[in-house]
């Protein structure tokens, strides 16, 4: 290697500064030669298989935090290093655009949220983050019980009758319902129908999976769009939901047009608290098919992942009887019978770990992507503007260098009186929304929702694996999936139901207040 390299690395073992040295040699960086990003060879095949983070995974532990992995023509950085993903997330976050997810996802999601980069994205992101706030999201816990009351008469039914259910797409019915009433007001009522509607929802995010994990991308060719029947049938499924969400938008626009609006940060339509009903009436000015694609980048944002981790959250549990049973013990105690709260959801402390170290053991997406818009430097290594990268979540996750007993479900790993784990507070080793300007914007929706929905469904039954189910395997599209499903057989709890102890201050004794009274002086 040159002079330059050797010179700066001594002087860098001397103890020199790093901002002094990359002051010092900018100007000779042309002749510098930096060390180069290990590259994963041979491994290709392997990338093919099902669930492709695990093999992701080996080559981690194998070369170590960023590498390089080329098939063809196309080559990937693939990050399993915490400030690395911190200078990608968050510090240098402007660098960095969407890349072939936006590719991907542009047929559906247009430029929605989330494939949206560059000024669309910071003009949509303004105007949607408002409508997702406190308020909002207080009125959506009642929508969760609700949803969660009708799924618990499904399970009920099939507890009389003493059938396995199979609860992946159950929760996945469950969370559209939610989402679709949260959003738009809509009614999708997949729990118990299987409209037109509902089924297109479902050919849409299949396809959107499949191109994601698709090598070469068929629907580019032109004439495939007329001639494949899969394709076919993903058009017609798109213009109905297009229209579907068309004539939504314009009820909502109508209903705002006649109401007295006086609008204020904490606004809130008591007949239709949807986040579209907030857009319009907020005055968001904007075109009817951004709007919509905002709306169908949420509808599948918030679908697929909150289904994903209550999937995973009962399975984690069908193997840690204790963890449930102390998870029961809370929720009779907070809960008893009644529906949730706001207020509970501060009470739900176990709840909440339970499901965090969920989200770390099944991470929803497994994988971050990102693409860089200019050259810039990953640790020691420096990179060109137009490499693709990989995030995984799921290295950072599952990292032994980073967690005790990595693989281990272990909600303990969590204090109760320490902090609600999130990307700040574990410094990047733990991401299980995003981090830095591109974080969910659903976080504590999701989180409400599924601690609502694991609180309401442990007090009403017990869950096991039911007897000859298939094994749980793991694959890919965008959320982690089971390869054949969750068959579980539920049972109700035998326990008398508990009351909580309610808080009522009328019957409370407080001296202060008489000292004031006016009656009794
Ligand atoms: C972004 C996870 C639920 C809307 C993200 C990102 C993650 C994530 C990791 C960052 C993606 C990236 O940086 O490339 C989750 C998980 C959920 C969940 C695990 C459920 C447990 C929701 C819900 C909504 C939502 C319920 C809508 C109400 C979004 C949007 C973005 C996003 C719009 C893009 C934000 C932006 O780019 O500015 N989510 N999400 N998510 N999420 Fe969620």
């Amino acid at each position: 290697s040159g002079f330059p390299f050797l010179l700066r690395n001594g002087l860098s073992k001397l103890g020199a500064p790093d901002k002094v040295l990359e002051f010092l040699f900018k100007w000779m960086d042309a002749g510098v030669e930096y060390p180069k990003i290990p590259e994963a060879k041979g491994a290709f095949s392997a990338i093919r298989s099902e669930a492709f983070f695990i093999p992701l995974y080996d080559l981690y532990l194998t070369y170590g935090g960023i590498f390089k992995l080329t098939f063809g023509p196309k080559s990937f950085l693939i990050v399993s290093d915490p400030s690395i993903a911190k200078h990608i997330l968050r510090d240098n976050s402007k660098s960095y655009s969407k890349g072939i997810l936006a590719e991907i996802l542009e047929f559906v999601m247009g430029k929605g949220l989330i494939p949206a980069d560059g000024e669309i994205w910071r003009i949509r992101r303004r105007a949607i983050v408002p409508a997702l706030h406190q308020k909002y999201v207080a009125a959506m816990i009642r929508l969760f019980g609700e949803g969660t009351d009708r799924l618990s008469k499904k399970l009920d039914a099939a507890a009389s009758d003493g059938e396995d259910v199979e609860m992946e797409s159950l929760f996945s019915r469950l969370t559209l319902d939610i989402i679709g009433k949260a959003l738009f007001n809509y009614d999708f009522d997949s729990l118990t129908n299987d409209t037109g509607i509902v089924e297109a929802v479902y050919t849409v995010l299949r396809e959107a999976e499949d191109r994601s994990v698709q090598p070469i991308p068929f629907w580019e060719i032109p004439i495939w769009k007329d001639i494949s029947p899969k394709q076919k049938r993903v058009t017609a499924a798109l213009k109905l939901i297009n229209e579907t969400l068309d004539n939504l938008i314009a009820i909502c626009k109508r209903m705002v047009e006649e109401e007295e609006l006086q609008f204020h940060e904490e606004y809130m339509n008591e007949q239709d608290p949807s986040i579209l009903h907030f857009l319009l009436a907020s005055g968001d000015d904007v075109s009817s098919k951004q709007l919509r694609d905002d709306l169908m980048t949420m509808l599948i944002a918030g679908h697929e992942t909150s289904a994903a981790v209550l999937t995973w959250t009962f399975y984690l549990l069908s193997k840690e009887p204790s963890v449930l049973s102390k998870l029961q013990n809370e929720v009779d105690s907070v809960l008893g019978d009644r529906f949730p709260t706001i207020e509970d959801m501060k009470k739900l402390k176990y709840t909440s770990r339970v499901i965090s170290e969920s989200l770390r053991l099944y991470p929803q997406p497994p994988v971050l992507i990102r693409r860089s818009l200019e050259n810039d430097m990953l640790g020691e290594y420096p990179i060109k503007r137009g490499e693709d990268i990989f995030i995984s979540v799921w290295n950072l996750h599952r990292s032994p260098k980073l967690w005790d007993d990595a693989d281990k479900f272990n909600p303990e790993r969590w204090p109760l009186d320490g902090p609600n784990p999130n990307e700040t507070n574990q410094n990047f080793c733990y991401l299980p929304f995003g981090g830095g300007p591109r974080k969910c914007v659903g976080d504590m929706f999701a989180t409400f929702e599924i601690v609502v929905a694991v609180a309401m469904l442990v007090r009403r039954f017990n869950f096991q694996m039911a007897l000859g189910a298939p094994p749980v395997e793991m694959t890919t599209g965008a959320t982690i999936h089971t390869t054949q499903g969750l068959k579980m057989t539920v049972t109700r709890r035998t326990k008398p139901p508990i009351m909580p102890t309610l808080e009522v201050p009328i019957l409370q004794v407080d001296s202060s207040v008489s000292i004031s009274d006016p009656v009794l002086g």
